[in-house]
């Protein structure tokens, strides 16, 4: 179980207690994490869009609508005030669909938006790190069949092609895709995403189809560029509720396996093994196909064995976790990040950037204590000698999130969608004096 940490310690507001090794180097990339459906608004040209106007989708009845109107020019507005406070980095997606609104045309109009927003980065000093493609398709992707039709090896990478010969000149760090395996048990394994198959089988080779296409977009990328690109995983920690019981070892066992572990080892040896595919095979373009790893860490899952669970050979009994009715992030657990970005270290030997990290917390009563006792793990993994680069929060505003609609809050900053106002939380300060203090601000004890 995890032990809290005592409140003087955790207590941000509490004197920093400095240290003179700061295990973070200088360069460090200290920023947030956004993604294009998430807050750019009007994007009707792909799959989620058409999803959120079918009734009961989204739990909360909204849509992404004008989302918080990146589109329409507050992209500017929201990167000056990560700069002013102290971030020195953005991570962003751009939209497939605004890109390539029909197959094969490509909107001139699009790429001059983004190298708006990479300029205005730019300007405000902020290094970018650019996700090619975070969930959403184009409707006439979705239309072959989204991630289960053919060819999308082939259309990846014609689109990976243009859009980084275009706009390569303002990006430092190149994502390939965000999570496949949380888009694939979400929305092919599961219900509550677009295209909503519930099929074990549509799910592992939805995987599958995204692993080759980041292997074609990765390689197609690196003809094209300098800079080093890479893919975006969602590692949770999974832990057995009884850790000496030998079924919840084998549920928790599995579950990680079937989530973390079989992704890691794909890109580490190119080798599908089940249950990614019934008879292994090994894809050589993937072996050792990205330059860096993105980690995304959210929290922790307890497993209880139990056939009759909804995930596979066991059920999630950690308390407290963070979760809505539909939707669980897990219980918070700094610890876990550390084990995460050491696996990644030991069994891929790349660079590491964690690319989000963050929970709900409408009345950001959590996130500021969250905040600092996750950047400690990060300084722990440093002493542990594995190479990160990086910290990226989810997310620099409210923004949509997916199924959920607009009511849980991730935000640093506050956003009223009505009056566009922007109002950064506490925690948005918290985390400027750790930006500004190269993390030296939490002190050292992860
Ligand atoms: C996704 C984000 C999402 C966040 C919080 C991550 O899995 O990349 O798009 O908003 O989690 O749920």
């Amino acid at each position: 179980m995890v032990q809290p940490q005592p409140e003087s310690q955790a207590d941000p507001q509490a004197d920093p207690r400095r240290t003179s090794e700061s295990p973070f180097p200088e360069d460090f990339l200290w920023g947030a994490a956004t993604a294009s459906h998430q807050v750019e608004g009007g994007n009707d040209g792909n799959d989620w869009w058409a999803w959120e106007q079918q009734p009961g989708r989204i739990r909360d009845g909204s849509v992404s609508g004008d989302g918080v109107g990146w589109w329409s020019g507050k992209a500017e507005e929201d990167l000056a005030l990560a700069a002013s406070l102290g971030q020195n980095a953005h991570r962003f997606s751009l939209e497939w669909s605004r890109i390539e609104p029909e197959p094969g045309v490509f909107d001139p109009k699009a790429i001059d938006r983004y190298r708006e927003m990479l300029a205005a980065a730019r300007e405000h000093g902020l290094t970018t790190c650019v996700t090619l493609n975070h969930f959403t398709l184009p409707r006439w992707v979705a239309k072959r069949g989204s991630w289960l039709g053919s060819g999308m090896g082939d259309l990846f990478s014609r689109y990976v092609a243009h859009t980084v010969a275009e706009l390569d000149d303002g990006v430092d760090l190149w994502v390939t895709l965000n999570e496949p395996n949380v888009l694939a048990y979400t929305a092919y394994a599961g219900h509550l995403w677009p295209p909503g198959a519930r099929s074990l089988r549509a799910c592992f080779k939805a995987m599958r189809q995204m692993l080759k296409a980041h292997a074609r977009g990765y390689h197609r990328a690196r003809e094209l560029t300098s800079k080093p690109v890479g893919l975006v995983l969602n590692m949770p920690l999974f832990e057995g509720h009884r850790p000496d019981h030998p079924h919840d070892r084998i549920a928790c066992g599995f579950q990680d396996w079937a989530f973390n572990g079989l992704l890691v080892e794909a890109l580490r040896d190119g080798r599908l093994r089940f249950p990614l595919q019934l008879i292994p095979r090994t894809l050589p373009e993937l072996a050792g196909a990205c330059d860096f790893v993105g980690l995304n860490y959210y929290g922790r899952f307890e497993v209880q064995f139990d056939l009759r669970a909804e995930t596979p050979l066991g059920r999630h009994v950690q308390q407290p976790t963070t979760r809505t009715e539909q939707t669980d992030w897990g219980q918070t657990c700094p610890r876990g990040l550390t084990e995460q970005l050491v696996r990644i270290g030991e069994r891929l030997g790349k660079p590491i950037y964690v690319t989000e990290n963050g929970l709900f917390d409408n009345s950001d009563t959590q996130r500021p204590e969250f905040l600092v006792r996750h950047v400690r793990a990060v300084g722990e993994a440093l002493r542990r000698g594995v190479d990160v680069r990086g910290y990226f929060h989810w997310s620099l505003t409210d923004n949509f999130e997916w199924a959920e609609g607009w009511s849980t809050h991730f935000g640093l900053i506050e956003v009223d969608r009505k009056s566009g106002e922007r109002r950064p939380r506490h925690s948005a300060e918290v985390y400027a004096r750790i930006c500004r203090s190269n993390g030296a601000w939490c002190g050292d004890s992860a």
